[in-house]
């Protein structure tokens, strides 16, 4: 989902009063951000409070990713790294994960394995792993048994468009705040569900009901649906013990809009590019009660602070043996602060641009290979931007550096001759060298399994799919691949 998908945000059809009624009554977070311009990487630095070169969800050649193959990821979550799941447990926190993981799809890296105690949902995104007939076919599983595929029709009728796939993720999340909420246990849920990816769905209520089209019939259902959470949240009274955040993981899809992908609105690019559009998305705050209603913040805030902010609420320190990326919001949360923190954009393990304050200095702006291009594919359709320039690796071309409170757009690079120039990079290349020089990278995961790119693929990769597209005469009977 996008940033520009909200009608807090500007979206004009003003088709989301829930999550505006949400902002209305929480804190609205307009500069916030995902740790990567896709969703994987971002997911696991959610859950870890690292940027993905750490935790190891990186390529090692500047993609976003590199696989797109059936198997896409044989990486996972590292052992080494630390979940927020595993330690808010220290705390006698119960964990459910509801929707996709996607931090990898060996045993070991089973979310029943890193924390979560319960887990409906999916294992990986919507690229795969496809069948023979090229379309998604993604198994959905309740804790360690897949109970059936997307495809198949009990989930999604690519015909109409039609699933319920959204309403069974709500129904999973009642259920499971019912269950904790009666009984008064500590919880943390993370509705980290599927939508709006493409293909697009939703269920039969809503499907046709936007202006939008399907796409919008998505948010909307999105949009109910968390409406209903909080609902429930404050009919069974514990409202004011609930820290919730809605967020999203990437910019939209522009490359699937316009009836696959949303919008980014004044934003540049969308989704595996490091241009505002990729990585600013929406950010919303709720704890009725606890904090002062109706509030903006122009706080930078990252899906890692989550994290370190997570562990703040529930008296857990973040482990000490490791960097951390993430803040601590609830100062920023609780009594209005704003703290300054650089935003890092990288795409693999390539750094590209830094955001300090206002100001965003790219090194590398690159949107799409030519390769891709050659392809069809642009990750910025409709705009100008195509190949790739580098600002740091010529020496006569400096960084491009944009103004986002006046040119949110980044189309107007300020001139490097000026001294507004001259000083704001005095600011930032240091934070930049010092941020290089100490990054310690984590083993790269994404691009074990890349055919495409390296024309080689290990033995494991072979393995995964038998489970995941298991034989047509026994699609159920299909266990978590060992
Ligand atoms: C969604 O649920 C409704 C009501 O149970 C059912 O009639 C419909 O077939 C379901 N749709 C899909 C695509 O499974």
């Amino acid at each position: 989902m996008g940033w520009g998908d909200l009608g807090v945000f500007g979206e004009p059809s003003k088709e989301t009063p829930n999550l505006d009624r949400m902002a209305s009554e929480g804190i609205l977070f307009p500069d916030f951000y995902t740790a990567n311009p896709l969703c994987s990487p971002s997911r696991a630095s959610l859950l870890t409070g690292r940027l993905p070169i750490r935790n190891g969800f990186y390529t090692t050649n500047a993609h976003a990713r590199n696989a797109y193959t059936p198997q896409e990821i044989v990486g996972g979550i590292p052992d080494s790294e630390v979940l927020l799941p595993e330690l808010l447990k220290k705390a006698g926190y119960i964990n459910k994960i509801i929707g996709k993981w996607h931090l990898g799809h060996r045993n070991k890296y089973h979310p029943l394995n890193r924390g979560f105690d319960e887990w409906f949902g999916s294992p990986n995104c919507h690229f795969g792993p496809y069948d023979n007939k090229e379309r998604p076919n993604i198994p959905v599983y309740r804790d360690w048994e897949m109970i059936g595929r997307y495809y198949e029709d009990i989930y999604i009728n690519h015909k109409t468009g039609e699933s319920n796939l959204t309403q069974i993720y709500l129904q999973e999340a009642t259920t499971f705040i019912y269950k904790y909420g009666i009984s008064k246990q500590p919880f943390f849920m993370y509705w980290a569900i599927d939508a709006t990816h493409a293909p697009v769905y939703a269920s039969s209520r809503f499907l046709g009901t936007s202006r939008r089209g399907l796409y919008g019939d998505a948010v909307r259902e999105i949009d109910f649906s968390i409406g209903q959470i909080l609902e429930f949240l404050k009919n069974m009274g514990i409202a004011k013990n609930t820290f919730v955040f809605f967020t999203s993981d990437n910019g939209a899809a522009l490359i699937s809009a316009p009836h696959q992908g949303g919008s980014n609105s004044p934003f540049l690019c969308g989704k595996q590019t490091t241009f505002e559009g990729g990585m600013r998305v929406p950010g919303i705050a709720w704890w009725p009660g606890q904090l002062a209603a109706g509030q903006v913040s122009y706080q930078l805030g990252n899906v890692m602070d989550l994290f370190t902010t997570s562990l703040a609420l529930a008296g857990l320190e973040p482990p000490a043996d490791r960097q951390i990326d993430g803040i601590d919001l609830s100062p920023v949360i609780l009594e209005g602060k704003e703290v300054e923190r650089p935003i890092f954009y990288y795409r693999g393990n390539e750094l590209m641009a830094v955001r300090l304050g206002p100001y965003k200095a790219h090194y590398w702006t690159w949107s799409n290979s030519w390769q891709e291009l050659s392809q069809g594919i642009n990750f910025c359709p409709g705009q100008n931007i195509t190949g790739v320039t580098t600002h740091d690796q010529v020496e006569y071309i400096k960084p491009l550096l944009f103004h986002l409170g006046r040119d949110p757009g980044e189309k107007y690079p300020i001139r490097p001759s000026s001294a507004e120039y001259q000083n704001v990079m005095l600011g930032i290349s240091p934070v930049v060298r010092q941020h290089k020089d100490t990054m310690i990278p984590g083993e790269p995961q994404l691009n074990v399994c890349d055919l495409a790119v390296m024309n080689w693929s290990p033995p494991g990769c072979k393995k995964l799919g038998k489970c995941l597209t298991p034989p047509e005469s026994q699609p159920w009977k299909c266990v978590w691949p060992h």
